[in-house]
């Protein structure tokens, strides 16, 4: 497996933890508020890096270009700060609002690079 596979996957993992670590806080403490959180540190977090870093595993060409660099680096920067502000918004801070809708457009943006990189440089 390529290092920038591995690295998918070894962030992936932190999020695992991370994640239904929340997930037990919650169900622990009765306090659902950070649902949302809890649920795209898994999907965001978890899921989709996994299955990026598997992804890339087969298509080496795709893995190998500077798109997929820049794509892990925006995706891993701005996953934190999109998490933080959602958990802001949803325990009442709703000043972190546009820091949300900007970091969920470079989200967006990581995931159109992941899709054009894969789509053009399959091989
Ligand atoms: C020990 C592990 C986990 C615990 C204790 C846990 C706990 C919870 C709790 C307490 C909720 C809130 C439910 C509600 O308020 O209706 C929740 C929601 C959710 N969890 Fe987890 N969770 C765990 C693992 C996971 C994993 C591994 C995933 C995904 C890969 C996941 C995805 C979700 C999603 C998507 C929701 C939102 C469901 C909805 O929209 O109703 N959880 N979880
Ligand atoms: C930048 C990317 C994303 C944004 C901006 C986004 C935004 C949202 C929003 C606004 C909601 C509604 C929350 C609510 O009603 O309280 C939601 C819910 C949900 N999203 Fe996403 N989402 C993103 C990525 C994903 C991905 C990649 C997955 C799955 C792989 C996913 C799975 C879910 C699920 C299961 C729910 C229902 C659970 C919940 O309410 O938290 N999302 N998302």
């Amino acid at each position: 497996m390529s290092p920038l596979s591995r690295r998918w996957i070894y962030v992936a993992i932190v999020y695992f933890c991370l994640a239904v670590g929340l997930g037990v806080f919650m169900g622990l403490s009765g306090d659902h508020r950070l649902m949302a959180v809890h649920a795209h540190m898994n999907l965001l977090g978890w899921v989709t890096l996994t299955l990026v870093g598997v992804i890339y595993h087969y298509f080496p060409k795709a893995a190998a270009s500077r798109l997929a660099s820049v794509q892990f680096w925006l995706h891993n920067l701005f996953l934190p700060v999109m998490m933080i502000s959602l958990a802001l918004v949803l325990t009442g801070t709703p000043q972190a609002g546009p820091i949300l809708g900007s970091t969920a457009v470079v989200m967006l943006l990581a995931v159109l690079l992941f899709a054009g990189n894969v789509l053009w440089r399959r091989a």
